[in-house]
Order: C-alpha cells, then structure tokens, then sequence
C-alpha cells in the first residue's frame, strides 16, 4: 500500500468534492446562472453561452485524443459524453451557420481555452477540466436544460440537444460510476492534490465565463 496517500483519507471523489464546494456555490450562484434557471435570460444570452460551452468543447474533445490510451485517464473518456457537435447543432438552429460571428469567444473563454490546451501535455489536468465540465452537464446541466426547454420552448427537434446524453439513461448512476472510478484510482497524494488544483482552476474559468456572461443580466 502506498505510504504517501492521504492518511485516514476520503475517497478521492470525495476529496475532490469536499475541496471544491466552495467553488462550485459561487459558481452556481453567479448572477448569469442564477437568472438563466430563473428563466430571466434572453435568448440571445443563452445562445452565447452556448457559443462560449462550444469554444471550450471543441479543444476539449480535440485534446481528449491525446489521452484516449492513458491507463488511468483515457477510461474516464467516454464518446457518449461528448458535446460538441450538439452545441454546435443547437448553435445552429438558435443562430444560424454564421453564429459564431455573431458570438465570438470573450476574452475569459480565450483563457479558459488556453487552459484546455494546455493539458494536451498533462493528463491529470485533463481529467480536472473533463471532471468539471461533464459531471457538471449531468448534475445541475440537467436541470438548466430543462429549464431552458421551457424557457426557449427547445426540443422536439429544435436545439436542447446539449443536455441530452444519447446512451446515458441515468445520469445520476453514471455520476455515481464515474466517482467509483475515481476512487479506484491509487494516486499518491501529489496527483490527488494536483487534480484538486486543476478542479479549482477549471472552476475559475468557468466562473469567468459567467461573469463577462453577466453582460446580458439586467
Ligand atoms: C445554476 C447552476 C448550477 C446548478 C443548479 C448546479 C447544480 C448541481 C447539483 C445539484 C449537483 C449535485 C449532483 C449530485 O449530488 O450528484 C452538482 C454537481 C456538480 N456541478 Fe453543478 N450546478 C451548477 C453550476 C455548475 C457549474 C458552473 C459547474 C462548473 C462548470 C458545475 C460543476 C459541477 C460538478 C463538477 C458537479 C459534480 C460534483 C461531484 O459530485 O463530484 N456546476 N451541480
């Protein structure tokens, strides 16, 4: 058994949660998704954050190949996560085949790209951007698309697809598989505190993302 992982140590999903609960309620309570799940957004704002989702997913899932034959990480990366092509889908049907002229990257998605980017070479910082992006669209993801259902009047073969995981039934239990699978993992305490440290960033970014997001809040 390794002597340099945490002594009497939560699980590492439950590390990773408990290290990051703070990020996540300020992120959660920022003023942009706090009006979107209060259906007070305009479409035009919502079609921006999936413009934003849509720069972040596209490096994400190209640098995801890097990592495919990783032992310990290319298990996390399962195609019926990905979410690229359903953002830029919806992004079509919302705005048409120009959007992203329309909705450009903002200067806080420039940085949060960069950081995607650069975990071509890191794969533990990879799982920390891959952790907090789809674990996210399967928790409180799930319930902004259907708010945004409503909302937008979406479905039914026009946009919502971001929300909707093909293969996944039960996003709770996968939820769940994916924390198993990161408890299963027998890092030494440097990779586990790395990986924290990679959560918080992503959440950072995340929250920046939001925050120039704002713009479209009264
Ligand atoms: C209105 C905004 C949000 C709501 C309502 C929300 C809601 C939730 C809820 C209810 C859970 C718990 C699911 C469970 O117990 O399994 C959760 C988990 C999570 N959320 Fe959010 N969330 C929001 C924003 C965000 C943002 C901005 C991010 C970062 C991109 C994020 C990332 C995550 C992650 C990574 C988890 C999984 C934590 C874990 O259990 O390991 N969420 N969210």
């Amino acid at each position: 058994m390794p002597t340099d992982t945490h002594a009497d140590a939560p699980s590492l999903s439950a590390l990773v949660r408990s290290r990051t609960t703070t990020d996540h309620r300020s992120a959660e309570r920022s003023g942009f998704p706090s009006a979107l799940v209060r259906g007070e957004v305009a479409l035009e704002g919502y079609v921006d954050l999936l413009a934003q989702h849509r720069y972040a997913y596209e490096v994400l899932e190209e640098v995801r190949d890097r990592h495919l034959s990783d032992p310990d990480v290319g298990p996390f990366l399962d195609a019926r996560l990905l979410r690229s092509q359903a953002l830029a889908d919806d992004l079509v049907d919302l705005a048409g085949p120009t959007w992203s002229v329309a909705h450009p990257p903002s200067a806080a998605t420039v940085a949060y790209v960069e950081a995607i980017a650069a975990t071509a070479v890191d794969p533990v910082a990879h799982l920390a951007h891959h952790y907090t992006r789809y674990l996210g669209d399967l928790s409180g993801g799930q319930f902004i698309g259907r708010v945004a259902a409503s909302t937008y009047g979406l479905g039914d073969g026009r946009a919502g697809r971001f929300a909707t995981f093909a293969g996944i039934d039960d996003p709770a239990a996968y939820r769940d598989e994916y924390r198993a699978r990161l408890d299963a993992l027998d890092w030494p305490v440097d990779r586990q505190e790395a990986l924290v440290a990679a959560v918080h960033e992503a959440y950072r970014h995340n929250e920046a993302v939001f925050d120039d997001l704002a713009r479209h809040v009264d």
